[in-house]
């Protein structure tokens, strides 16, 4: 069996009680944290900088993903790396050149993932995923918590997860977009290493989190 780890996005918590959300998300057994970054270009919504991700930072000991929608990843994925992020997720359709980026990423020791929109094909950024610790797939389009679930992204798990075992890989898949309870343990069983949650989370951190955990 996969260890299955369960991710909290941030987004969705109480921003004015950060702290002790980001407790009981350990205590339930959360495994890393989700954060989502965006610009209001890549996509039409604005979110956290740097300046927050260093709050949070001092909050946790915990992996913090950052999951950059923004524009311009390759002039500013040093300042996320100060403020304490971890994994950098650089989306696919990021309009830089990618593989002058990931060759950075490479030679500066720096960890990270590549994410797909729902309108990517899986294929195009398998011959990125030797050095990617994580392939991150969208389940729904990029911008906003609260989404439907877009089914079609479990071919693209089951795809991926043929590809990457075939490979013995060790890049992890993750999900994200309108996880929950039923579309985790869809996401589980087609072959997700990694369930992102946010709105479904927060709702009922400590109860939730153990249904994930528990698919
Ligand atoms: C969407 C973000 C997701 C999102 C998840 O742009 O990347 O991480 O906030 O939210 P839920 O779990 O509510 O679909
Ligand atoms: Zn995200």
């Amino acid at each position: 069996m996969r260890d299955i780890e369960i991710s909290p996005s941030i987004i969705s918590s109480d921003l004015s009680h950060l702290y002790d959300e980001i407790k009981k998300c350990e205590d339930a057994g959360a495994k890393s944290f989700h954060l989502d970054i965006m610009d209001g270009n890549f996509v039409d919504n604005i979110t956290m900088g740097p300046d927050l991700i260093k709050a949070i930072r001092k909050s946790t000991d915990l992996r913090l993903d950052g999951h950059l929608m923004i524009e311009r990843p390759d002039k500013y994925y040093k300042d996320f790396i100060d403020s304490g992020i971890n994994i950098l997720l650089i989306h696919y359709e990021a309009p830089i050149n990618i593989n002058e980026l990931l060759s950075k990423l490479k030679d500066n020791n720096i960890r990270y993932g590549i994410v797909i929109n729902p309108d990517t094909d899986v294929k195009k950024i398998f011959k990125f995923l030797d050095s990617a610790e994580i392939l991150l797939i969208m389940s729904v389009y990029p911008g906003f918590s609260g989404q439907k679930f877009i089914e079609s992204s479990l071919n693209k798990v089951k795809e991926a997860r043929e590809f990457v075992d075939k490979n013995n890989y060790k890049t992890k898949i993750e999900i994200d977009g309108g996880i929950n309870d039923k579309t985790g343990k869809l996401a589980i069983d087609t072959g997700a290493d990694i369930l992102v949650s946010a709105s479904y989370i927060f709702n009922n951190i400590k109860e939730n989190i153990k249904k994930l955990k528990s698919l």
